[in-house]
């Protein structure tokens, strides 16, 4: 039994959940009547936009007998299997045509589906919605409908700017997520002569409460840790600004910050590819910088450098990860990765059971680290 105050050793399982609504591609990268690779939980994908820009998801598979259908013909409508020719309606996967059935051959093509997404574009990325694997009469299946739409960035205004940041990283879904939630890593990995170094190191505290299927790291006037934060101080008081970060499964980071009537709001994402794979994706929306020259240039430099760097650690963490060794999360500064891998159990067991979630925690919970 670990005591309270001990190391509890807990080895990621790199599951990837299904049943969520997942980032596949950068929307400006998806292009009409073109047919784009994509894969998400290890599942192939091909990405399109059709005539008039609506995207769409196929599984990058032909349900003949397996050809890639990305390598096929798109004329903005059908996908053309590049194999025998079969072509099938890109947004729900139905059979329009098998060439080679002769007239008196009655093989009810509509009955025949290549397997098909919930797409949809959000805030300048498209999405893809996994459903939950369901025991599927192959190639006869419909496709399923998302029980939601795709995740939105809050804003708090109609006019604003957005910019996206993406950065593949070489580790498993678990551990792209606990270092992006993890605080002690700052210091030693994101110095720079113009944010902080190791030795502005200080004692923090921070509160947490629970919110559905995630938790919340309290509305507070932070302290410095925050890139865009030390950027908004220059157009509100200090006293007056407050962010909150909210944590929700599968792979959801929110940042709000808001000063006055200035506010950046992002929606960061860690989306497993394959199962020693996973990618960040930051996005990012905001009112403040929109008459300022460089604004925006500027934070998407701050922002590059703190995802290259993070890239650039998991690079080389993948090396040390590569013979399985025993790995350990202690407190308080790995408690919110605590949280994600009792979060993540938790779902796993609802939907075993059937029953309600149990969330891990009980109710608000303070946390000291130094960082
Ligand atoms: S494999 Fe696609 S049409 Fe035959
Ligand atoms: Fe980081």
């Amino acid at each position: 039994m670990p005591e309270p105050d001990s190391p509890l050793r807990q080895a990621p399982d790199s599951l990837m959940l299904t049943g969520f609504w997942y980032r596949a591609l950068p929307a400006d990268r998806v292009h009409r009547n073109q047919l784009h690779k994509c894969m998400l939980l290890e599942i192939p994908l091909v990405i399109g936009r059709d005539r008039a820009g609506r995207p769409f998801a196929l599984r990058d598979a032909c349900p003949h007998r397996g050809m890639p259908l990305h390598c096929g013909k798109f004329d903005g409508e059908n996908v053309e299997c590049s194999y025998h020719g079969w072509q099938f309606d890109a947004h729900n996967g139905q059979c329009q045509v098998i060439p080679s059935l002769t007239a008196d051959q009655n093989l009810k093509v509509d009955r025949i589906y290549a397997g098909s997404y919930p797409c949809e574009e959000q805030d300048g990325f498209v999405w893809v919605y996994i459903p939950e694997p369901s025991p599927q009469a192959a190639g006869f299946s419909k496709p399923e409908e998302a029980p939601e739409a795709a995740p939105t960035i809050e804003k708090f205004g109609g006019k604003y700017k957005l910019a996206y940041l993406t950065a593949d990283m070489p580790v498993s879904i678990d551990h792209g997520i606990i270092g992006l939630m993890d605080p002690a890593h700052g210091p030693f990995v994101h110095q720079a002569w113009w944010w902080r170094s190791r030795h502005s190191i200080h004692e923090k505290t921070k509160n947490f409460e629970p919110i559905p299927n995630g938790f919340r790291m309290s509305a507070h006037t932070p302290s410095s840790n925050s890139a865009p934060y030390k950027l908004l101080r220059l157009y509100a008081e200090a006293g007056s600004t407050t962010t909150t970060i909210d944590f929700v499964l599968p792979n959801l980071r929110r940042e709000t910050i808001r000063a006055g009537r200035y506010w950046f709001s992002s929606l960061t994402t860690v989306t497993p590819i394959t199962r020693n794979q996973c990618r960040i994706d930051v996005v990012a929306a905001w009112n403040i910088f929109r008459w300022m020259p460089f604004g925006p240039e500027l934070l998407k430099f701050v922002f590059a450098k703190f995802v290259e760097q993070d890239r650039r650690t998991m690079e080389l963490q993948a090396e040390g990860l590569k013979h399985n060794p025993h790995l350990m999360l202690i407190d308080d500064a790995d408690r919110p990765a605590k949280w994600y891998f009792q979060l993540k159990a938790a779902h796993l067991e609802a939907k075993r059971t059937g029953g309600e979630m149990k969330h891990p925690m009980a109710g608000p919970v303070t946390l000291r680290w130094r960082s």
